[in-house]
């Protein structure tokens, strides 16, 4: 079997992402980013997740005697990238506290399970570790969501309104620069028209791979919606790879130049501006509005 074709398939499994967390054999916190969580049972409570023998933490969770589940929340994209990629201190990097059996848990998480090891079931390049549940909590908060290698956060989309006539538009990130569309009335991000809703990530990739732009769309990053013309706006955070120039009709905006251009509306001008402030800390909020006002919510 094609083991890239069996892991794309085993992708379109749309999950949580959830950080695995227990201490090592020195009592030092270890943790990765795990989607193979998975609940099993209520009576006697159990859940398990499967570590990859790849860890390199590995030894430490296939020993450990307690390990604890952290379901990530919508905006913790950072914290799951930090668990799955950074090399160094990851708890240094991520606010957390501990609980029961001394066990990390990620602050901000949606659900917490601290767990007892259950059972550990040798699997292939994996091993299933079981646990039962001895503490748990949750909020009400949305969980973060993950496809085909990429977030989501059904929650913040839903609340960028469904229905209504769209203009979806990336703010497309070039080293350092912005890739800004010339409109009659001024500047603006990539737009395309006319999308239904649901899947328009897929659907601003394959409108800006038609126009020769192959981008990376990543997460909301404003929607608001314009009154007097009767649409919604929603603008995703975006990049692509190095090019020598623009396309016709488009140009490349450095950060720092942003501010001083023409817009085609105020509430783009807005939108950018803030984009080119929130850039210098890569600290990056999303909007939910209209075009006259409305609330700025922590992504991160
Ligand atoms: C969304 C996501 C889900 C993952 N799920 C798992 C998993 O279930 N099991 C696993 O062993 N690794 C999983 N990984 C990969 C590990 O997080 C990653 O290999 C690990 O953090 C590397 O740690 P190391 O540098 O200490 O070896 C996942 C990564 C991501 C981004």
């Amino acid at each position: 079997m094609n083991p890239l074709a069996l892991r794309d398939a085993f992708g379109r499994f749309m999950t949580g992402v959830t950080v695995i967390t227990a201490r090592d054999a020195s009592g030092a916190p270890v943790g990765f980013t795990a989607n193979s969580f998975t609940s099993v049972s209520l009576d006697p409570p159990l859940l398990l997740v499967c570590p990859g023998r790849f860890l390199s933490t590995f030894a430490a969770f296939e020993a450990c005697t307690h390990f604890a589940v952290n379901v990530l929340a919508e905006g913790q994209e950072d914290v799951s990238n930090t668990f799955a990629g950074y090399k160094g201190d990851r708890f240094a990097k991520v606010p957390h506290h501990f609980g029961a059996h001394e066990l990390p848990l990620i602050d901000g998480a949606v659900a917490q399970f601290c767990c007892k090891t259950y059972q550990v079931v040798p699997a292939g390049d994996h091993v299933v570790l079981m646990g039962e549940i001895t503490d748990v909590s949750h909020t009400d908060a949305a969980g973060l969501g993950y496809v085909g290698g990429r977030y989501f956060s059904l929650g913040l989309e839903r609340e960028t309104g469904a229905g209504a006539a769209t203009v979806l538009g990336a703010i497309v990130e070039v080293d350092g620069h912005v890739l800004m569309e010339q409109a009659e009335t001024g500047m603006r991000p990539v737009q395309v028209a006319g999308t239904p809703t649901g899947a328009q990530r897929d659907h601003i990739t394959a409108a800006l791979k038609t126009r020769g732009l192959r981008v990376q769309i990543n997460q909301v990053y404003s929607a608001f919606s314009d009154d007097e013309a009767g649409v919604r706006h929603t603008y995703y955070l975006a990049h692509a790879p190095h090019m020598d120039a623009a396309p016709a009709g488009m140009c490349l905006v450095p950060f720092s130049a942003l501010p001083a251009q023409a817009f085609s509306t105020p509430a783009i001008g807005h939108m950018m501006t803030r984009f080119a402030r929130e850039a210098q800390s890569r600290n990056f909020s999303l909007y939910l509005g209209d075009a006259e006002g409305g609330e700025i919510h922590a992504l991160s």
